[in-house]
C-alpha cells in the first residue's frame, strides 16, 4: 500500500473532528479524508444493524472513492458495532475505533468513582460491557445515557447543550472529591469534547475531564508505523465529505479546528 494515501476519519458528524483535531497534532505529515454521515445523524440512538450497515457503506466509499491507507473510527458507538466486522472485512486495512477511556480514567481517579457519558448504543454494546467488566475492581462506574446531546452539538444549539449537559450530570450523584464522590468524568462520545467548557462550568475545576483523541491518534501513528505506512512529508491537508450540509461542516471544521 502507497503511504502516501489520506488517512480516512469518519463519524455520525462533527463529533469525530475531536479525534481529528489530535490526529492532525500528532501526524501533522499525513492527509486525511474526514466523511460526516450527518445526513443519517445522530447514530446513538439508531440501533446496532443501522449503525454497522453505515459503518460498512462508508468504509469501502472511503477505499473506493479516496484510496485511504487507513481508517479511523471516529465514533465511540460505530465502533462498537462495527469495528470488529470492519476488521474482518478489510483484512489488510489498518483500522482504529474509539472507546470511552474508561482505562485512562479508572488510573486518574482518586475517589475510585467515574461518571461515564456517552450514547445510548456505546453503553448498550457488548464491547462497552466487556470493557466496563475488565475493570470493575478499580473503580465504579456510573453509566449516563446521553439522549439528544450528541444531536444538539451537531445543530450547534448553545442553550439546549447547556440544558441537556446540566440535565444529565444531575443524573448521577455526586460530582466532587470527598470519598465516594465522582472525580472523574468521561466524555465516552465524540461529540462531547465540544461541550467541555459547559462541563467545566458545570462541574467546577476538581473534577476531571477524560477523552480519547491523544491516545487514539498516538495508536493510530502505531498501527501505520508498523505496516511502514507514516508518511512524514504529506501537506496535512484535509478533505471533508459528508452526506448532510456540506456548509455546516465546514462551518464546524472552521471553528474547532481553524481548518
Ligand atoms: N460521535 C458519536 C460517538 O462517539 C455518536 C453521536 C451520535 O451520532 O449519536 O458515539
Amino acid at each position: 500500500m502507497d503511504r502516501d494515501r489520506p488517512i480516512g476519519v469518519f463519524d455520525s458528524g462533527v463529533g469525530g473532528l475531536s479525534i481529528l483535531r489530535a490526529l492532525r497534532a500528532e501526524l501533522p505529515g499525513e492527509d486525511f479524508v474526514y466523511f460526516s454521515d450527518a445526513g443519517h445523524a445522530p447514530y446513538g440512538e439508531k440501533g446496532e444493524e443501522f449503525v454497522s450497515n453505515r459503518s460498512l457503506a462508508i468504509a469501502v466509499d472511503l477505499l473506493e472513492q479516496h484510496r485511504i491507507k487507513g481508517l479511523v473510527v471516529a465514533c465511540n458507538t460505530a465502533t462498537a458495532a462495527a469495528v470488529h466486522l470492519l476488521r474482518a472485512r478489510h483484512t489488510h486495512l489498518p483500522v482504529v475505533g474509539v472507546e470511552p477511556a474508561l482505562k485512562p480514567a479508572a488510573s486518574l481517579t482518586k475517589t475510585r468513582h467515574v461518571a461515564v457519558l456517552a450514547t445510548r448504543g456505546t453503553l448498550s454494546s457488548a464491547k462497552f460491557k466487556a470493557l466496563q467488566d475488565s475493570l470493575r475492581e478499580h473503580a465504579q462506574f456510573s453509566l449516563v445515557p446521553c439522549d439528544g446531546l450528541a444531536a444538539a452539538i451537531e445543530a450547534d444549539d448553545g442553550p439546549q447543550v447547556r440544558a441537556l449537559c446540566l440535565r444529565y450530570t444531575r443524573d448521577v450523584c455526586c460530582f466532587g472529591t470527598k470519598p465516594g464522590e465522582i472525580d472523574t468524568l468521561v466524555l465516552g462520545c465524540t461529540h462531547y469534547p465540544f461541550a467541555a467548557e459547559v462541563f467545566r462550568e458545570l462541574l467546577g475545576p476538581d473534577v476531571q475531564l477524560v477523552e480519547t483523541g491523544e491516545p487514539v491518534a498516538r495508536q493510530t501513528r502505531r498501527l501505520l508505523e508498523g505496516q511502514a505506512l507514516l508518511n512524514p512529508s504529506g501537506s496535512g491537508a484535509v478533505r471533508f465529505h459528508t452526506s448532510g450540509d456540506p456548509g455546516a461542516l465546514r462551518t464546524a471544521a472552521a471553528r474547532w479546528l481553524s481548518l
